[in-house]
């Protein structure tokens, strides 16, 4: 997604500054040419040999070199700031310190980072990170609402435990989350104002106070369908099934545990969908009779009895149901799969069924890849091995032909 995008990182003197080690190394893995600027104070709270050495580029601090910069092959007499802003495709400035967004709002340019930043031809986020005091003071507000409206873009601090001790707003976001909301300003936001309902992970049915049944799925595919629409600017509520997945950027998250409290959750948030993504591995039994307290072995017994009841089937419903919404569903299938998978798309009435075969190498649950094809009444497209992240945003894809 990165690849071969041109990140400058601003860091400027907050103690978050040692977070930002991480995002740097985020960025380079993820393919991206990474250049660093600190402000003098940041260097009093990260090393500028370790970013030096993690974006694998020089750390530019102060405005004039200590060598003798006529010599310099990459510093052009007194527009070497002007050349970076230049250079890059996105410019994120983590941590930014109340003083340093001042200053970017009063136009002063003082160090080299802040002329940087006014020389800067692209997109320039902003990550606000300060004591709590400091984030509200009225002062500040009014600078992060100017800079808003000079078109900064602003990744809003959290509340966390602050470097003071105190606990309040304006801790930085984990560089993980600092990472997706960069990537997210490179995606087009194709599906803005589209509301898309996803389903993920698996449902668990008790059979008495400690037990159930379930299945394998994590969750994976479905949380990276959230991801990848919430991305493209869809506004997503998900509701899954236990599942350790993570997720920052969706509207709406709504854990479940059984089917019947998947489709109850399902038929609430439905309505007003432009698109409905069923990837959930609903449990298709459950136990005839839960017990309400644990099951003891019976030392007479050698064997128990299990009386399974078909579920509700959430997507041949919404199939049933389908008022002003595209469906989508998945199939697994082990044996005659497309045959399987076609029959399914009719039953279900769906407008495009995601056909898997858990046992393709690379294919099926808790696995970062899959392989996948896509069926409609009247075409099959088979997708070669591609992580689920990019399977989402095929699959997301297809709806945008379809609407
Ligand atoms: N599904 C559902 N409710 C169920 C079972 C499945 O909404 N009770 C949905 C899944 O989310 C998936 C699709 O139906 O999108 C296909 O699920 P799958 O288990 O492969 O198919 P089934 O219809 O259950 O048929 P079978 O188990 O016979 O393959």
């Amino acid at each position: 997604m990165l690849k071969g995008k041109k990140i400058i990182v601003g860091i400027s003197g907050g103690i978050a500054a040692y977070k930002i080690c991480s995002l740097v190394r985020l960025f380079v893995k993820n393919g991206a040419e990474v250049r660093v600027i600190m402000t003098p104070s940041a260097v009093n709270f990260v090393s500028p040999l370790t970013l030096s050495v993690l974006s694998q580029n020089e750390v530019v601090i102060n405005m004039f070199p200590d060598e003798d910069w006529s010599k310099s092959e990459t510093v052009k007499a007194g527009t070497w700031h002007i050349s970076n802003g230049m250079w890059a495709d996105m410019f994120v400035v983590a941590p930014a310190t109340a003083n340093t967004m001042a200053k970017i709002n009063a136009g002063i340019s003082d160090n080299f980072l802040l002329s940087a930043v006014l020389a800067a031809r692209c997109p320039v986020v902003l990550v606000p990170t300060m004591d709590e005091d400091m984030f509200k003071n009225k002062i500040t507000q009014r600078n992060l609402a100017d800079l808003k409206k000079y078109g900064y873009r602003i990744l809003e601090p959290v509340v966390g435990e602050l470097a003071s001790g105190l606990y309040g707003m304006g801790k930085m976001p984990e560089p993980e989350e600092i990472f997706d909301y960069v990537k997210s300003q490179f995606i087009k936001k194709d599906l803005k104002g589209k509301k898309i309902l996803v389903t993920a992970g698996p449902t668990r049915q008790p059979i008495d106070a400690v037990r159930y049944i379930s299945n394998y799925s994590t969750g994976k595919m479905g949380f990276e369908i959230a991801r990848a629409a919430a991305e493209r600017g869809a506004d997503i509520t998900l509701i899954t099934g236990p599942s350790s997945e993570k997720i920052n950027a969706v509207d709406n998250l709504i854990r479940v545990q059984t089917t019947e409290e998947m489709f109850e959750a399902v038929k609430k948030h439905c309505k007003g969908s432009s698109l409905v993504i069923m990837t959930a591995a609903v449990s298709d039994f459950k136990p005839k009779n839960v017990l309400q307290n644990k099951m003891k072995k019976d030392k007479k017994v050698s064997s128990v009895n299990l009386e399974l009841e078909k579920t509700v089937d959430i997507l041949q419903y919404l199939g049933k149901n389908k008022k002003g919404f595209i469906l989508f569903g998945f199939a697994l299938e082990t044996d005659n799969q497309i045959e399987n998978a076609k029959r399914k798309l009719k039953e279900k009435n769906l407008d495009l069924i995601v056909l898997n075969d858990p046992n393709v190498e690379g294919a099926g649950f808790g696995t970062d890849t899959n392989v996948a094809s896509l069926i409609t009444n009247d075409a099959i497209t088979e997708l070669p091995l591609m992580s689920k992240y990019e399977l989402a945003n095929s699959i997301l894809d297809e709806y945008l032909k379809k609407k």
